[in-house]
């Protein structure tokens, strides 16, 4: 992570403005609290707010609509995790080093927790303080939330990723699959950062999501990639979950040298589309690279 310019900051400043929404809500049951603290604020790299924030860099955006952009994203995939990791779906004990919510309290009180981050993620994004120039376009800003989040986005993704268990699919369906369940958050943090910017073009918006769908896609890739050449320490969640559930991932329908392959020819991809916008996009280009070295 010390490989990303201003990662610690940014990560600082994200979980600064999670721990205080935190605090401030009236949350009548107390375990149902502290789940969702437990699975919103206890690790996590934040990349998609960290996406978000040198996006706006890039553009000029205020720091303080970004905030509201990157938290609701944030509570958006500490919800997918919670949920993710629950026996119905990979049924992991291990998530950021930590037991996974419904270990260390219930199931019930996980699915409570992860519905209620949902929430929150709405909340945040309809209520934030954005700057007069961007509250006009806050219903645009929920829309696309909506869309990255539900059935058409994170979702669907999962229900195409719990379909394809135990099943061989084909290339085409698993890019599918990968972009919706994890290409959809990451997107999101680039368009709707670019929604908050006054400055840019209809074909620059086209540019930077086409940049941001081949990192997205990208990020899976990895992700599928590390679930067999990491370690547990490492991760900090377990290896080999994949292979032990029968999953369809690149690895498994490529193999190791295959997969890699593809994670290189996106991160090209990527820097292309980034090429052709008069912006300085020298941290999208390192965060690129990040995505298809990353071991954790
Ligand atoms: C893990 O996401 C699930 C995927 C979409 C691959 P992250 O790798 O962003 O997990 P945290 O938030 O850093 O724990
Ligand atoms: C999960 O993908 C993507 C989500 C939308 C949560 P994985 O199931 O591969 O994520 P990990 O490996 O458990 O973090
Ligand atoms: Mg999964
Ligand atoms: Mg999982
Ligand atoms: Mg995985």
């Amino acid at each position: 992570m010390s490989s990303l310019t201003n990662h610690d900051v940014f990560q600082q400043r994200i979980d600064q403005f999670l721990e205080q929404k935190l605090a401030s809500l009236t949350v009548n049951d107390n375990k149902l609290h502290e789940a969702m603290r437990y699975g919103l604020l206890i690790g996590g790299k934040r990349i998609r707010p960290y996406l978000a924030y040198i996006t706006g860099e890039a553009l000029g955006v205020d720091l303080k609509d970004i905030d509201g952009v990157a938290g609701s994203i944030e509570c958006i995939h500490a919800y997918s995790l919670v949920h993710d990791d629950l026996p119905a779906m990979d049924d992991d004990d291990l998530r950021r080093g930590k037991p996974t919510c419904h270990k260390a309290f219930d199931e019930a009180t996980a699915i409570l927790a992860g519905d209620s981050l949902q929430t929150l993620a709405f909340d945040i994004i309809a209520n934030h303080d954005f700057s007069e120039t961007v509250k006009p376009k806050q219903i645009t800003l929920i829309q696309q939330l909506i869309t990255a989040a539900g059935y058409q986005g994170m979702c669907g993704g999962q229900a195409l990723d719990l379909a394809a268990t135990d099943k061989m699919i084909t290339l085409e369906q698993l890019e599918v699959l990968h972009s919706l369940k994890t290409g959809a958050l990451l997107e999101a943090s680039v368009l709707m950062v670019a929604e908050c910017s006054s400055k840019i073009s209809p074909q620059e918006k086209q540019a930077l999501k086409a940049y941001a769908q081949f990192i997205g896609l990208a990020y899976q890739v990895r992700d599928d990639i590390i679930d067999i050449i990491s370690t547990q320490e490492q991760l900090g969640k377990p290896c080999g979950s994949d292979l032990a559930l029968n999953k369809s991932t690149y690895p498994a329908l490529l193999g190791l040298e295959g997969a890699q392959e593809k994670a290189e020819n996106l991160f090209q991809q990527a820097l292309q589309a980034l090429a052709s916008l008069p912006y300085n996009t020298q941290s999208l280009a390192e965060f690129a690279t990040f995505i298809i070295k990353r071991s954790h």
